[in-house]
Parts: structure tokens; C-alpha cells; sequence
């Protein structure tokens, strides 16, 4: 929690900070950033204007030594976009991320940007900001110092510099903080201080890199909000690297899900939520059951803990290896006589509004159940019946080449 609590955002400051922000751009930029900053739902951009790309990753990959730990990467980011870079660790986010900076060199491949190659152009020729895990600020300069640091850097005039430092320390809350070195600051204030010094120079192009994951549960989900304001109000595009799945789908416009050095699915939070491309995304976004078998006659799936009926519109061949995929919302607790599955319960978890039951099949395989308040309770080591409605499942291919394991 912050030891002193910086003063909650208000638009009022944000409304000099726009303005501010806008007048750096050429006509035509501007025209675009204003159709993206427009944008005040949560989704993609849409229009022409704001379906510009901004950034197109075109066939990157990397190598050290023998060892390929990117691509090849193909990838297209639009202008006001906020794109998560999600993936477990060691996938190659950070990789990728420091190759659109300019701080890591592609073994193959371009960059583009803005529709400008941009491959060869070192770190400080891109017009990209940075915000890193750690801060990264100058412990010797007060808060207004470190802001202004990269005007400074840029030969803006002291009044300008001026102006625009105080009112990006407007925008993130921290107009009382100026004059604290970051000693005497909060983990949380001290990332917003990080992201001030990012956002004062108006980058077009903002990368983040875990810039959450130092902070605790509390300051993630504020600093989150703040995010996505900031994001609305500039209409940067902004690429966020993480490897929590709850912050990429509370965050992002779209989610780039890497695995391995690639990209396993690119879509929506609801595509990847409710449409996983293959096992390994069904698995790494949000709750999922898995239930393994191989394709039998008559739209169904074999396996070890019966026979289950396979949603419509399966076209696996038969006895292909496949995997039912069931989110624990659309199970429910039934009678012997409707039931899909039957299982011991091991562990039940209260939370609040619902309770999570851990549901232990007779092959071993685990299945967890989302129970509202309200219902009867079920005891650790009862027997308990479970059904889906057929269509609420979804069916994954899950042979190796597939199931990006
Ligand atoms: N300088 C390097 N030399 C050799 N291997 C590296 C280097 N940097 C990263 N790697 C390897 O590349 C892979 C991807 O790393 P990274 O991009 O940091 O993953 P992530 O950010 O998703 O955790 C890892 O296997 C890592 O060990
Ligand atoms: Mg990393």
C-alpha cells in the first residue's frame, strides 16, 4: 500500500495535458491520434483513421548462437492501440520488445514504423518510450528533475520544459511530490513517476516491461486504471509486456500470447477467452478444464472418464487426439441421471461471492467447478455429479504439433 496516497487522477488536469500533447504532432499525425484518443471504449480502434498501422513486425526473429529464442515474428500493431505481450516466462517478450527499441539487434527480419523501415535505425533515432520493470530513475534528481530529464535531453526550451513537466505530473497525480527525490516515495509512486518521465516527451510508440509485476496486488490493479486512462487521454499506442493473464485481459485492446519464442494466438480478450486457437492458450487464459481423449464416432470424444458429447461443428477425424475444454463457470452440479462426468470432491475454495470446487475424476484428472453462494454445500470427499451444455464446450486438436506444448 502507498505509505502517503498520491492524490487520485482528474481530467481536469488531464484536458491541459491533451492539449499539450497534441500540439507537438505534425497535422497529420495528430488527425489520426485524435480519431485513436476518440476512442473511449475498451475495444480495438476501428475507422479508418485509427486503423493505421503503427507498428508492423515483419518476419523478426532471433538467435544466439544455435539456439532460435524468437520467431520468425509477424506482427502488425495499430496506431492507439494497447497491445499485451503475454506469455510465460522465457517466451521471448522481453526479446521482442527490446528489438522494436533498438536495444537488441534481429537475427532476420524488419521493422517498421509509422510505414518507415526502421531496422537498422539505432535506439534514440525511434521516437518509442520505454517504462522498465524497475523504474529506472535517477535517485540524485527530485521528482520534477526526472521528468524533465528527457526534455532536457531534447533541447526543449526551459519553458516548455517547465509547462509540460508539471502538467504530466499533473496527469499521473503527483503535482504535491515534486520536489521528493524517489528515496521518499512509494513503489507506486515511483512507477508513476517512471511513467510521467515516459509520457512527457509524447512518444507515439510506448513499450512497457513488467512495469507492474514490483508493485503489490492493491497498487497493480490501481496503476492499471491509471494505465488505461493514460492511454485513452494520449492515444499512444502502447505495448505492454506481462506474464499475469488477469492483467492482460483487464488491460488490453488485443493479446499477442507468445510461447516459446512464438505467437500462439493474436485477438481480443474474448477471442483468446472464449475462441483459444489450440490447448496451450485454452489452458494459460483464465480457468480452464481440460479433458483429454480422441475422437470417436457420432461427434464424441473418448476418454478415460467416459464417453462426452463434442459440441457441433467438429471436423477432427476420427481418433484424432483432441481435448474438450470447459470453463469452470458453465459446469454445473447435477443428479446421477444427467450427469457428463462424475468425481470426488478434494478441496473447496470460498471466495467470497462463489465457491471453487476442485473435483478430482476417477482418472486423476482435475476439474474445477464454480459454485454461486446460496447453493447447498458440498463436503470434501462427497461424490458429486457433474453436466455442461453440449455447445458451451469448445473441442482443441491436441496433438504435439497443435497443442504448442
Ligand atoms: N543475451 C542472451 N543470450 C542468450 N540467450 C538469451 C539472451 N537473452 C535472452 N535469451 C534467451 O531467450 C529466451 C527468451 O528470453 P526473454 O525474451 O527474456 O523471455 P521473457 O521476457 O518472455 O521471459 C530465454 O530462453 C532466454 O534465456
Ligand atoms: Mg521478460
Amino acid at each position: 500500500m502507498d505509505a502517503i496516497p498520491a492524490a487520485p487522477l482528474r481530467s481536469r488536469r488531464t484536458d491541459v495535458f491533451r492539449m499539450l500533447w497534441r500540439s507537438s504532432r505534425d497535422a497529420k499525425d495528430t488527425t489520426a491520434r485524435l480519431a485513436a484518443s476518440n476512442q473511449t471504449s475498451a475495444s480495438a480502434p476501428t475507422g479508418p483513421a485509427a486503423s493505421t498501422v503503427k507498428l508492423h513486425v515483419r518476419g523478426i526473429s532471433k538467435a544466439y548462437g544455435e539456439a532460435t529464442v524468437l520467431g520468425p515474428i509477424e506482427l502488425k500493431v495499430v496506431a492507439g492501440e494497447l497491445l499485451a505481450v503475454l506469455g510465460p516466462s522465457g517466451s521471448g517478450k522481453t526479446t521482442l520488445l527490446q528489438i522494436i527499441c533498438g536495444l537488441v539487434e534481429p537475427s532476420g527480419g524488419q521493422l517498421i514504423i509509422d510505414g518507415r523501415d526502421e531496422t537498422d535505425n539505432s535506439a534514440d533515432k525511434r521516437d518509442i518510450g520505454v517504462v522498465f520493470q524497475n523504474y529506472a530513475l535517477f535517485p540524485h534528481l527530485t521528482v520534477r528533475e526526472n521528468v524533465a530529464f528527457p526534455l532536457q535531453m531534447r533541447r526543449v526550451p526551459a519553458a516548455e520544459i517547465k509547462s509540460r513537466a508539471e502538467a504530466t505530473l499533473a496527469m499521473v497525480g503527483l503535482s504535491d511530490f515534486a520536489n521528493r527525490f524517489p528515496r521518499e516515495l512509494s513503489g507506486g509512486q515511483q512507477q508513476r513517476v517512471a511513467l510521467a518521465r515516459c509520457f512527457v516527451y509524447r512518444p507515439s510508440l510506448i513499450l512497457m516491461d513488467e512495469s507492474l509485476s514490483a508493485l503489490d496486488k492493491k497498487l497493480r490493479e490501481d496503476m492499471r486504471i491509471e494505465i488505461k486512462r493514460l492511454h485513452r487521454e494520449t492515444g499512444a499506442t502502447i505495448i505492454f509486456v506481462t506474464h499475469d493473464q488477469e492483467e492482460a485481459l483487464a488491460l488490453a485492446d488485443r493479446i499477442c500470447l507468445m510461447n516459446e519464442g512464438r505467437i500462439e494466438q493474436l485477438g481480443t480478450p474474448q477471442d483468446l477467452y472464449e475462441r483459444p486457437a489450440n490447448t496451450f492458450v485454452a489452458d494459460f487464459i483464465g480457468a480452464s478444464n481440460l479433458i483429454h481423449g480422441s475422437i470417436a464416432a457420432n461427434g464424441r470424444l473418448e476418454t478415460r472418464d467416459g464417453v462426452l458429447p463434442l459440441p457441433d461443428g467438429c471436423d477432427l477425424q476420427l481418433g484424432r487426439p483432441a481435448a474438450l475444454v470447459v470453463r469452470p463457470e458453465k459446469l454445473v452440479l447435477c443428479g446421477a441421471d444427467e450427469a457428463l462426468l462424475s468425481g470426488r470432491v478434494q478441496e473447496s475454495i470460498y471466495a467470497g461471492s462463489e465457491t471453487r470446487l476442485l473435483v478430482r475424476l476417477a482418472s486423476g484428472t482435475a476439474i474445477t467447478v464454480r459454485r454461486t453462494a446460496g447453493l447447498p454445500p458440498v463436503e470434501i470427499d462427497d461424490n458429486v455429479f457433474i453436466r455442461w451444455e453440449r455447445d458451451q464446450a469448445r473441442v482443441l486438436d491436441s496433438s504435439p504439433s497443435t497443442s504448442g506444448a
